[in-house]
């Protein structure tokens, strides 16, 4: 491994933090590293894996103004490339207003996701309930060639080069960028059409907005999506013709928020509302229907069946969960992030354009959460959802499960005592000719060996173990959301001589 340290930033972490979010799996990580020729610890790469996996991290530089919450911390993004048998790897902090301007002032300077926003120091700053720092920390999706960051609570889009993870500036869509509301976590980007789906929330009305940004990266559709109050949706869907929004029961207490707090709140006597809307609907061609009371934290897929669509996702069996007493104090207090707690498991709805009628079923006993597929299924009928499994009252991703849909079987693997996987990325074989023909790509922390390493899996045969797994640089922080993009969807990639030089986007 050819390994050069790039960048470091200066953390003002205390030396005896006892935060179980900024240490142990989640141990945030102050170097950047450029690394080539990766060492492969057991297995080959697999010469027909090309592209890269992209993944982000809440990486914290600062303490917080009081309470820490894991959702809170700096925005950091690993790539692991594959190209003709060999890997690199390279990691980067993303580069926001926020962390330059807390950079420059020595700490935090807003208020996190645990703390009320009138401590903050600052009057400005983001997010649906504001004077918050757009981390830029939550998800990663590649459009058009680059990597854009995203922020749960509604941010900026930073866009990356997703070979180098290098900062290049923010998505402006030629000023149309609806900068007042900002992007929500999970836009989705449309492999088939170009096109880039996204939704924002806030706490005025009309409560939320749904968007479409063309292969040329122009805003050409965005509505009003009138909801009750304020909501927190966190992802969205998509079929060939639809967009799907949701407006579940579990959201702030409108009472609360006049005083400037901001508590979500379960009401498991209000439906799950599913909202579908054609992809370049206007504001009344939304229809809504009624479900289950859950939360849905993440969908998988859409589909349209007939006069149904098909939505698949993750129902929370308890989206509040109760303090019973069990645990440490953190374990208790973060509660509300454990798989387990939150009993969530795949599950499918059945709309019916028709009828107006909602048919639900639970699709496996498995606890699982943060499911993946292979992409170039998106929207359409598939058969394959990847997802993780939680170490029991921790966010932290023990082992990993395939979803056979249509048999109702799955496969499971454990990634080993004190070792951590992120969101686990499907990247088809070149060539691939099948749903499952491809690999599963991860990152581990792997807290026995004090390392971390890239694992990649044979999609068809995930019980049989990792094909490869490759050395990083260090032991990085656990994380979560992370994306795969081909070879051939990254412009310069298959021309350059070195995959991991920037193009100049
Ligand atoms: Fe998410």
């Amino acid at each position: 491994m050819d390994v050069e340290i790039v960048g470091r930033v200066l953390s003002t972490l205390p030396a005896d933090d006892d935060h179980p979010y900024r240490t142990g799996p989640w141990r945030p990580q102050t170097t950047e590293f450029r690394a080539d020729d990766l060492t492969v610890v057991q297995g080959e790469v697999p010469t027909d894996l090309d592209g890269v996996y992209l993944r982000n991290t809440e990486n914290p530089v600062h303490p917080a103004l009081r309470n820490y919450h894991p959702f809170d911390g700096d925005g950091m993004v690993h790539v692991v490339g594959f190209r003709g048998g060999e890997a690199f790897y390279r990691n980067r902090f993303v580069r926001t207003d926020g962390l330059l301007a807390e950079a420059e002032a020595g700490g935090p300077l807003w208020a996190g996701l645990a703390e009320r926003p009138a401590i903050a120091k600052r009057d400005d700053g983001w997010g649906a309930r504001g004077r918050m720092k757009d981390a830029s920390s939550t998800d990663v999706v590649v459009h058009n060639g680059t990597a854009l960051t995203t922020f749960y609570q509604c941010g900026d889009l930073y866009r990356l080069d997703p070979r180098t993870a290098e900062t290049l500036g923010k998505a402006t869509w030629g000023g149309d960028f609806p900068f007042d509301w900002g992007v929500s976590a999970h836009p989705k980007a449309d492999d088939r059409t170009g096109e880039l789906l996204f939704f924002n929330y806030g706490t005025q009305a009309p409560y939320m907005h749904y968007g479409v940004v063309d292969a040329d990266d122009k805003l050409v559709h965005y509505v009003d999506v009138e909801l009750p109050g304020p909501r927190l949706p966190h992802d969205m869907a998509y079929t060939e013709n639809y967009a799907i929004l949701n407006d579940c029961p579990l959201f702030w207490d409108p009472e609360l928020i006049g005083q400037g707090h901001y508590a979500a709140r379960f009401h498991p006597e209000l439906p799950t509302r599913i909202g579908v809307i054609p992809r370049r609907g206007g504001p009344e061609s939304i229809r809504w229907f009624e479900a289950e009371s859950t939360y849905v934290l993440h969908w998988v897929n859409a589909y349209e069946d007939g006069e149904e669509i098909v939505l698949d996702g993750f129902f929370q069996g308890d989206p509040e969960p109760a303090d019973n007493g069990m645990g440490n104090k953190w374990e208790r207090a973060f509660r509300f992030l454990a798989l387990d707690r939150m009993q969530s498991r795949l599950h499918r709805w059945r709309l019916n354009l028709r009828t107006g009628l909602v048919r639900e079923e639970q699709l496996s006993d498995t606890v699982t959460e943060f499911g993946m597929m292979n992409g170039g299924y998106a929207g359409r009928d598939y058969r394959y959802a990847y997802a993780a499994t939680g170490k029991p009252a921790w966010f932290l991703f023990d082992g990993l499960v395939r979803h056979d849909l249509k048999t109702g079987t799955e496969e499971r693997i454990s990634f080993g005592e004190g070792v951590y996987g992120s969101e686990t990325a499907m990247a088809p074989r070149v060539g691939s000719t099948a749903e499952d023909d491809g690999y599963l790509v991860t990152l581990t922390t792997d807290m026995r060996a004090d390392a971390s390493y890239c694992l990649v899996f044979d999609a068809a045969r995930l019980s049989d173990g990792p094909v490869c797994t490759l050395q990083l640089p260090e032991r990085i922080s656990s994380g979560t959301h992370s994306t795969w993009a081909s070879g051939d969807s990254l412009p310069g990639w298959a021309t350059s001589d070195d995959p991991a030089t920037a193009v100049g986007l």
